[in-house]
């Protein structure tokens, strides 16, 4: 297999096999060796601020439950009765102290202990061990700045580790003002018949489609005339932080992912004036590099697919060909309600199932998916050549970076999938902590 692999994954030509797309034994293989080993998003704290909070995710195709106990510890628990089967909460949020399977009627406690047992006097004769049939949790839990992520591995590196240099740039998002951030409440959910991996590469590094992909949406929004050349870009840098994840441009001053300089020149939105008034606390948090870099408009992924557009969004896989993303909209906790408001509007438009610019990238990603099932499609393979062999560092960023625009991320991405598809285990997989 690793052979398979290497030859399916080729980093040194920029070259990857569409297989890895569309393969049934590929597919169910990195459910267990990606999903099934690294840290994944199960929730904010905002939603689960309360003892017995719970809110609902996916850990690969595995429902969990994200919750707090009644002495508020964390725990994600796998949302599955362990009598037959059933999911013992169907609701995405709520509070509640327990949970009550709907087939016979086991209950567990928020901590995961099975608590009630129809019959379990008259019918078990109290000899069940109910000490072992309490919910399946997960080997590791922990949140970053308020992003809560857990792993089924306990050989997994720490959360902070696996971030490594991510942790950097994703302080950017996390901890410009005192309060952090919050979900505004609830989610969007849908379904893409497209492999969860076209997604998360396109968030972890893909500068390149913008111009042309959402030419129409630009036009539309008539803030600028698209461009199909350098122009087009962010004039900074895509960088590569390690561990497989992606800032898809970072420093630039136009373009897409430049934030609040793309601006320039517009009208004030509520969004970009409340980043104008809080440029001093942003500096006084992240420093000078960071705030001047941030704006508004970041976008990276974090290995595998947990993304960030303003929006968190998890591509959730459902399949070789079909993704369920699930979209949170991602606020600073203190800014004002109209701020809130305003940040929830632009990005329903833009963004979700029928935002203008998101249906541009789901209609690309299913043709890519489907180019992998083809009969002549199959044989030939795509190519992430861009600025191959550019890799460079850079003195104030973190990581490795390219100017814009690069395929350094999508390298990065399907190297670390190729490594965590053959390593049997942790201790076999390079990690890259974090340097600042
Ligand atoms: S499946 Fe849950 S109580 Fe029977
Ligand atoms: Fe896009």
């Amino acid at each position: 297999m690793t052979q398979l692999l290497q030859k399916m994954v080729d980093n040194e030509r920029g070259l990857v096999d569409r297989g890895i797309f569309v393969d049934k034994d590929l597919y169910q293989q990195e459910l267990e060796q990606v999903f099934g080993r690294c840290w994944l998003f199960v929730g904010h704290e905002s939603q689960i601020s309360k003892s017995n909070d719970f809110s609902a995710a996916y850990m690969g195709e595995d429902p969990v439950l994200t919750c707090r106990d009644s002495k508020g510890k964390l725990h994600a628990f796998l949302n599955m009765c362990r009598h037959r089967g059933n999911r013992i909460c169907r609701a995405d949020f709520g509070n509640a102290p327990s949970f009550m399977c709907t087939y016979h009627g086991w209950t567990f406690s928020t901590d995961g202990k099975l608590v009630g047992v129809p019959g379990f006097k008259e019918a078990y004769f109290e000899e069940l061990d109910r000490s072992q049939w309490g919910l399946v949790e997960t080997a590791q839990i922990a949140s970053y700045k308020g992003l809560i992520f857990a792993t089924w591995d306990k050989q997994a590196p720490s959360l902070v580790d696996y971030l490594g240099d991510m942790g950097w740039y994703m302080d950017m998002i996390l901890d410009r003002q005192d309060g952090g951030t919050e979900f505004v409440s609830g989610s969007q959910k849908w379904v893409i018949n497209c492999n969860w991996k076209f997604p998360a590469d396109n968030l972890s590094g893909d500068n390149y489609h913008f111009p042309v992909t959402h030419g129409s949406a630009l036009l539309s929004r008539q803030t600028r005339a698209p461009s199909r050349t350098p122009g087009g870009w962010n004039d900074g840098w895509a960088v590569s932080p390690g561990n497989g994840h992606g800032v898809v441009s970072f420093g630039g001053g136009s373009g897409y992912g430049s934030g609040r300089s793309s601006t320039a020149g517009l009208p004030q939105d509520p969004s970009t004036q409340h980043h104008l008034q809080h440029i001093g606390e942003f500096k006084q948090r992240l420093g000078v590099i960071r705030e001047a870099a941030a704006g508004t408009g970041g976008v990276f992924n974090i290995f595998p697919n947990c993304s960030y557009t303003e929006t968190i969004r998890v591509w959730n896989p459902k399949g070789p060909q079909k993704t369920e993303e699930w979209l949170y909209l991602l606020v600073d906790k203190n800014a004002p309600q109209d701020v809130k408001d305003f940040i929830r509007k632009r990005q329903t438009s833009s963004h979700g199932p029928s935002g203008n610019v998101e249906q541009d990238d789901m209609s690309n990603w299913i043709q890519c998916t489907e180019a992998g099932r083809t009969m002549m499609g199959k044989r030939y393979p795509l190519n992430q050549e861009l600025r191959l062999g550019q890799e460079q560092t850079h003195e104030a960023y973190p990581g490795t970076v390219t100017k814009n625009p690069s395929e350094i991320n999508q390298r990065a991405f399907y190297k670390r999938w190729a490594e965590m598809m053959h390593a049997p285990t942790w201790s076999e997989i390079s990690i890259s902590p974090r340097t600042r």
